[in-house]
């Protein structure tokens, strides 16, 4: 029978997101830290555990037939395979950074401050291809990690690293100055795989879109009085309209649809001020449009 090999990060910052998109997707994998190969238990897929650095490369190379991996890690290698989904989730951005102490005289030069500069880095590939377009000549200086406190330490004038929330630039004193690429968790595939692997694939997409889509969203009910049901309506739009159903008591009915959960508070004061009763509020666990 023909499986799916799907390669994961060991641990890094997309493991625990990946990990859950899976156990939602029903692709039950023991979180095993020692075998780097294992199978599910009930879906024709096994995960092979690599270092991200590892994944673009296996993935081209049809070690694995798919890879989940940030973005970054995939421009940095420039391995032939190709983006099959992007996955909305671990975003962060690729910036150089430099010391506070700089900020005005970067302010002054703009990117011309990194002309004959030592910038430390995980990603020389991104950062060359980013300096040479701009005409930049830079010393790129690799080290594979804790990049931030070269300037620190003497190593390197500046750096050009992975910022999420910006708190490791805040804790050594660097201020973000140019934004060089966005990225996030993509899903990448082999080019040569067969139809049976395709198949599989498109059943492991269309469970993470299901799993994706009711992610922020709730199911609410509430009854309310059927002349105004119009005005709830808009405040429900649903999927395509709000599901009513008439009430015993007459002059009442009762509506269900789904609401995002940014808007949760406020729609709920609304549908209060017009009269709803007995709200209640779901989780939806999957959404299939
Ligand atoms: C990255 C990066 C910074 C940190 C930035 O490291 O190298 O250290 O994240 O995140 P922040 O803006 O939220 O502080 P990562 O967690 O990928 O681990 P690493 O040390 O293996 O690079
Ligand atoms: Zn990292």
């Amino acid at each position: 029978m023909t499986t799916l090999r799907i390669a994961v990060q060991t641990k890094g910052r997309l493991f625990e997101e990946t990990m859950t998109m899976l156990a939602e997707s029903s692709i039950k994998v023991e979180q095993s830290k020692r075998t780097l190969l294992v199978p599910a238990k009930n879906f024709p897929v096994e995960i092979l555990y690599l270092r991200d650095d590892d994944i673009p490369q296996a993935v081209a190379s049809g070690i694995a037939d798919v890879g989940i991996v940030g973005e970054n890690e995939f421009e940095e290698r420039q391995e032939d395979a190709v983006i099959v989904k992007r996955l909305d989730f671990s975003k962060c951005r690729l910036s150089l950074a430099i010391p506070k102490a700089f900020e005005a005289d970067y302010q002054a030069q703009g990117l011309k401050w990194f002309d004959g500069k030592r910038i430390a880095t995980s990603y020389p590939g991104i950062l060359k291809r980013f300096l040479k377009a701009n005409n930049i000549s830079a010393d790129v200086h690799v080290i594979t990690g804790s990049v931030e406190i070269a300037p620190g330490i003497g190593l390197a004038d500046s750096i050009f690293d992975i910022v999420s929330s910006g708190s490791t630039l805040v804790s050594n004193n660097l201020i973000e100055v140019e934004v060089v690429m966005r990225s996030e968790a993509i899903l990448i595939g082999n080019k040569a795989l067969s139809a049976e692997k395709k198949d599989i694939l498109d059943e492991i997409i269309f469970r993470f879109d299901s799993y994706k889509n009711a992610e922020g969203k709730k199911y609410i009910v509430l009854n309310i009085m059927t002349d105004k049901l119009p005005e709830v309506a808009k405040l429900l739009p649903g999927l395509k309209a709000p599901t009513v159903t008439a009430l015993e008591t007459s002059g009442w009915s009762s509506v269900a649809s789904v609401i995002e959960e940014k808007h949760f508070w406020e729609i709920i004061g609304k549908l209060k001020q017009l009269g709803a009763e007995g709200i209640l509020v779901m989780p939806i666990e999957k959404m299939i449009l």
